[in-house]
This record gives structure tokens, C-alpha cells and sequence, in this order.
């Protein structure tokens, strides 16, 4: 949700625009409906330059730009509109007349804040809450205090969220801080280069040491290198050494490896996320504990006991993350035997949820910054229920609220449509299902038999991938529909859920997930002639029952891809029919996942849409 980026470095003669406009190209994924930069030239003088729309408008406009005057020193922004329309005047830097400030988050108290500025002389240009900071430091600074008080003093004027980058006319500097958004910096202390950035990712071509900014630090970059490094409340100084560690990603994790989309590549790197998820760094099977037909996740050793104690489970996430929460609820009350439920977070904490000491919350969000998320967490936390969390990203903000979790380590998902890390939390989730089976009546032989399949699911994936000559040739077939259905039943109907989401997210095309066995209770009213169903029916124990809800569709015209098993009879009811391989019936999810995913994205591609930039949505969506 935005993307900020900046770069400050003491090595003369560098392109900063092309340095720019780079780290906004990885970072466009948080956000792209307008960007713009803002640098120094050898005068000191900033110049800013906008554009509404993608990260490229942005790019052929700059090459109408000289390059040659400008010192390394600038800051950028890809955002996602809030306040106000996703113009030219709207996009960021926001300036005053000696301040330009890059911003991801939301300013709650925005009204409040443009008043005391109104009185006292100023005006805007724009709708943004965003303007207010660069006009709030200036008015400040005009009352006498000194620059770095003007800044502290303005930020923590703001009730909401900031990450924001700060750079000021005649002064070869960078400033950052945050509260709530994320904020990195990577150091490359041989050339004294520093990269600010919401994230890792645009970093790591630049150098792999990292320091991770906490809430309410500031820092302060100039030709001596980190000039100032404070706690905005305490105003005292902070150990950068506590913060810095060097980054396990690579250049070529932010790449999109010769796949012509990051939702492809990521679609096929699922086989590896589910290793990675089973064992991180390279670690074969490291979390996977054959001997004892148990589970080894580190994240959950000092909690332990304590999760021994607790009698009801919440999963709690949104979108796809909530999709995952929904197959976990399964998995955990099959396999653990205590009641559990999947809630989605934006309306948790609004509806007085019931928690006590013997909650579990366990938290699943991909980027670990979802704000409704977080806000259902802290509900979860007043009400002193204990929290877990399962997030993709080391260092976030779920992650540091939790009591303890696990992270996936499947390297970074890009493409704003969650493929990769969906299969990894329903892994994980899984896994944490045989945890606490293991802690009570599962058995050792049980336990030892699914830790077996398990091992065989990076295979079976696999060789699930290989289908995907035919699931885009049925994509080219039905990429005119207008409406689709996909249902399924027991650990496929939460699947339906989320291809539904996938087909939407990507191809716009109107599509409806269902539990098959509600369909004749109302949805079925709308199959027609032509209408397109997606069956998830393997051969499992509910198999009778999907082939059962396929006939009610074709009995009134409709038309139906199953997607089944290698082991299935013929399907007379299908028009086209996939075949995956045969596994036990809770694996199911795993391989009906890519068959959907690949779908989604060859419609997508054959409506000429791009699927890894969404109309209207963003990657880490940090507002309400
Ligand atoms: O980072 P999170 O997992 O918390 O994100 C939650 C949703 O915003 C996310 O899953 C969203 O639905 C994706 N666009 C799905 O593809």
C-alpha cells in the first residue's frame, strides 16, 4: 500500500533517476496508480517530477529529462490512492516551500492538522493527508525550533500511520522515520551508500546489510553517513548494530526469472515453497519430524506449554489469508479436536468477540502489516487471549505483536494476487494442526503417516504444473465468460473460495466460490445455457455428492470444467475434464491450487489484462 524509495550516496557521477525509477519498478506492486520522485541538483536546489498512472508514464516522462546535474541524492513514491483521486496534483513527493516528503500510511487526525496550518497562514494544493507533514516541519521550523525538533514534533502530531522520507532544499541529506509503516535501510558501508525503502526487496541490488527501523526511530543521512539515529519519544540515540543483520534474499528472489509475469513464476515456485515451508533455507525437511510423527517449529518451542493450555483456536486473516483460515479451521478441529473457528479480521474487533486466556488467536497475513489484521490482533491482546502468527515476512508488524509464530521462508511474493504464500500457510497451518494434535490424542502412527505424505507433496505438485498446456488451452476457450462458478465441497469448499478470488482479482471476471452443497439452495437460480462451473471434484470421500451438484448444473445448460483426480471414473457431466494426481483427501487443496492459479492467470493474459497489477488493489493493504 504505497512504496517509498529513496537513495543517498557520497559517490559522485551516478544516474539517480535511473536508481529511482528502478527501486520503484520493485516496489510498484505496493501500489500503482501514480509515482513520482524528487532529487537534489548540484545547487541543492530539489526538483520534482509526477505522473498518474504505472511506474513506466512515470519513466518515459524522465526520459525526456536531462540527468546530468543531479547529486545521489533522492527520494520516490508508487502509491495507492486514499485521500483524493489518483491524480498528477495528488501524487507524492508533497511539498512546502522548503520540504518534500514521501509518505506511506494515513494520517487519522488530518482535519485537526489542517486547521492549526489554515490559521497560521498555509494552504493546499492537493487532497492528500500527505501534504499536511512537509507543511507541519516548515511551520515548526518557522517557530524557531531546531530542524530535527520540527521534524519529531510534526510527526508525532500524527495520530495513524507513517513511514516518510524527508528531503530539504539546500541540504545534502535524507531523513527517515517511522510509525506504523514499514521502513528499511540498506547499508553499503564500502561506498557509503544508503537505500531507503518500504521493503527488502529494492534493496538487495544495492547490498544485502540491513537495518530494519523501529516505531518511532528516526535517522539521518548525510556525507558523514548515519548522522543521527534517535527514538523520537526518548530522544536518545539507538544502537544501529541491535538492527542491522544481512538479508538471506538475493537480487535474483526480486526478479521475475524469465516467467513472463511474477504471478507465474510465483504459481511455479509453489513446489519449492512447500519444501522452504518444510524447510527452510535449503534445510530438507528440517521441520518435518518422521521419528516422532511430530512437527519442529522453533517459533513455538517457548510457547509450548502454554499451547497445551489453550481449549478454543481463532485463525484469523483476510482475503486469501482468510481463505487459508478457513481450510485451517478444517484441519484443526479433524486433526486437534478443539473447537476452532476462521474470522475474517476487518470486523473482529467491532463485534466484542469472546476470548479469555484460553484463546489461541493464531494470525495469518502474508505481508504481516494488514491493518485489519493487526487491529483484530490487538483486540485478541486486550482481551488477553494469546496470540501466534504466521507471516511471510521476517520483522513485521504481526510478527513483533504475536507471542510467537512461524514464518513461511518462501522468499517474496510479488504478483499482488497471493498464490504462492496461500499454499504455504495452508501448509503451515496444517503443521501446526499435527502440533497440537501431538500435544493431545493424536497418535504417534498417525502423526508419522501424515509427516510421510507430506514429504511426497513437492512431487505431486509438480507433476500437477505439467498440466499446464491444457488448463491454458481451456482458458483460451472460456475467456469470454462473463460469470463462473467454482464449488466444491469439505477441504475444496474453502479452495472454491479462493480461486473465486483468484479468477476475480485477475480477469474481472465476475466469479462466485460455493460450497456445492448450497448451490441448490439458491445459487443454482442463476445457471443458464453456457453458464461455466469449475468443479474441484477428486476422488474423495464427498465425490458422490460434487458428481451429484454437477448434474443439477448440466440438467439446466451449464457448462462444467472438473478438475479430478487420475484414480476418478469418467466425469459424463463435464465438458472438459483435468486430471491431477491421486493423493489422501487433505492433500487435495495443494494440487487443486495450481490447477486454478494457472487457470486465472491464462485468463487473465488471454483478456490481455496484467495479472500482477490488479486493477484497484495493492499488495500490503495498511488502511482500515
Ligand atoms: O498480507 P495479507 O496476507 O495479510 O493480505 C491479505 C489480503 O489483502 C490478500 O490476501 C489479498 O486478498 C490478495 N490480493 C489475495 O490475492
Amino acid at each position: 500500500m504505497c512504496g517509498i524509495f529513496g537513495y543517498f550516496s557520497t559517490i559522485a557521477n551516478q544516474d539517480i533517476i535511473k536508481i529511482l525509477i528502478k527501486g520503484l519498478y520493485n516496489l510498484e506492486y505496493r501500489g500503482y496508480d501514480s509515482a513520482g520522485i524528487a532529487m537534489l541538483d548540484i545547487n541543492l536546489n530539489v526538483y520534482s517530477y509526477k505522473s498518474q498512472g504505472k511506474v513506466s508514464r512515470l519513466d518515459a516522462l524522465l526520459e525526456t529529462q536531462l540527468h546530468n546535474n543531479f547529486i545521489p541524492a533522492g527520494i520516490a513514491h508508487t502509491r495507492w490512492a486514499t485521500n483524493g483521486p489518483p491524480t498528477e496534483n495528488n501524487s507524492h513527493p508533497h511539498h512546502s516551500d522548503e520540504f518534500w516528503v514521501v509518505h506511506n500510511g494515513i494520517i487519522n487526525n488530518e482535519e485537526e492538522l489542517k486547521k492549526l496550518l489554515t490559521r497560521n497562514g498555509y494552504s493546499f494544493y492537493s487532497d492528500t493527508d500527505t501534504e499536511i507533514i512537509p507543511k507541519l516541519i516548515s511551520y515548526h521550523k518557522s517557530m524557531g525550533k531546531t530542524l530535527v525538533d520540527a521534524i519529531t514534533d510534526t510527526l508525532q502530531s500524527i495520530e495513524g500511520t507513517y513511514a516518510v522520507l524527508i528531503l530539504q532544499k539546500n541540504v545534502d541529506q535524507i531523513i527517515g522515520a517511522k510509525n506504523g509503516s514499514p521502513l528499511v535501510v540498506g547499508l553499503d558501508d564500502t561506498s557509503q551508500t544508503f537505500v531507503f525503502s518500504s521493503e527488502i526487496s529494492p534493496v538487495v541490488e544495492h547490498t544485502r546489510k540491513i537495518l530494519t527501523l523501529e516505531d518511532n526511530q528516526l535517522i539521518l543521512i548525510n556525507q558523514s553517513g548515519i548522522d543521527l539515529f534517535i527514538d523520537m519519544v526518548t530522544r536518545e540515540n539507538v544502537d544501529i548494530q541491535k538492527q542491522v543483520e544481512t538479508t538471506v534474499l538475493t537480487k535474483e528472489s526480486a526478479s521475475k526469472g524469465g516467467y513472463d509475469h511474477f504471478m507465474l513464476k510465483e504459481i511455479h515456485e509453489q513446489s519449492k515453497a512447500i519444501k522452504d515451508t518444510m524447510g527452510p533455507q535449503n534445510d530438507t525437511y528440517y521441520r518435518l519430524n518422521s521419528e516422532f510423527g511430530n512437527v519442529n517449529l522453533g517459533g513455538l518451542k517457548e510457547a509450548d506449554q502454554k499451547l497445551r493450555e489453550i481449549n478454543r483456536i481463532v485463525l484469523l486473516g483476510v482475503g486469501t489469508s482468510y481463505n487459508a483460515c478457513q481450510l485451517g479451521k478444517l484441519y484443526f478441529e479433524r486433526i486437534t479436536r478443539i473447537p476452532c473457528s476462521a474470522e475474517e479480521s476487518p470486523d473482529y474487533h467491532l463485534n466484542d468477540p469472546i476470548i479469555d486466556s484460553s484463546t489461541l488467536a493464531i494470525c495469518i497475513s502474508q505481508s504481516g502489516e494488514t491493518k485489519d489484521t493487526v487491529n483484530a490482533l490487538e483486540e485478541v491482546k486486550t482481551k488477553g487471549g494469546f496470540a501466534l502468527g504466521i507471516t511471510n515476512r521476517v520483522d513485521s508488524q504481526i510478527s513483533k505483536l504475536t507471542d510467537a509464530g512461524v514464518y513461511n521462508h518462501i522468499g517474496p511474493e510479488i504478483s499482488v494476487a497471493s498464490t504462492k504464500a496461500f499454499t504455504s500457510q495452508c501448509l503451515l497451518l496444517l503443521m501446526f494442526a499435527i502440533y497440537f494434535g501431538r500435544q493431545r490424542d493424536l497418535g504417534k502412527d498417525e502423526g508419522q503417516d501424515l509427516i510421510e505424505s507430506l514429504k511426497e507433496l513437492p512431487a505431486l505438485v509438480e507433476q500437477t504444473l505439467q498440466l499446464e498446456d491444457q488448463i491454458k488451452s481451456l482458458a483460451q476457450k472460456y475467456a469470454n465468460q462473463k460469470h463462473m462458478f467454482v464449488i466444491g465441497r469439505k477441504y475444496n469448499a474453502p479452495i472454491a473460495m479462493e480461486a473465486a478470488l483468484k479468477i476475480k482479482e485477475v480477469t474481472y471476471i465476475k466469479a462466485e466460490g460455493y460450497n456445492a452443497g448450497v448451490l441448490k439452495h439458491g445459487p443454482i437460480a442463476l445457471i443458464e445455457p453456457g453458464f461455466l462451473t469449475l468443479a474441484l471434484a477428486p476422488k474423495d470421500s464427498i465425490f458422490d455428492g460434487m458428481t451429484n451438484s454437477m448434474k443439477q448444473i448440466t440438467a439446466r445448460g451449464g457448462s462444467i470444467i472438473a478438475i479430478t483426480s487420475e484414480d476418478a471414473p469418467v466425469i459424463e457431466h463435464a465438458q472438459d475434464v483435468i486430471r491431477i494426481p491421486k493423493t489422501r483427501e487433505k492433500l487435495y487443496p495443494f494440487l487443486l491450487t495450481p490447477v486454478y492459479q494457472l487457470f486465472a492467470y491464462h485468463l487473465a493474459v488471454c483478456k490481455g489484462l496484467d495479472p500482477d497489477k490488479p486493477r484497484n488493489l495493492a499488495k500490503s493493504v495498511t488502511v482500515e
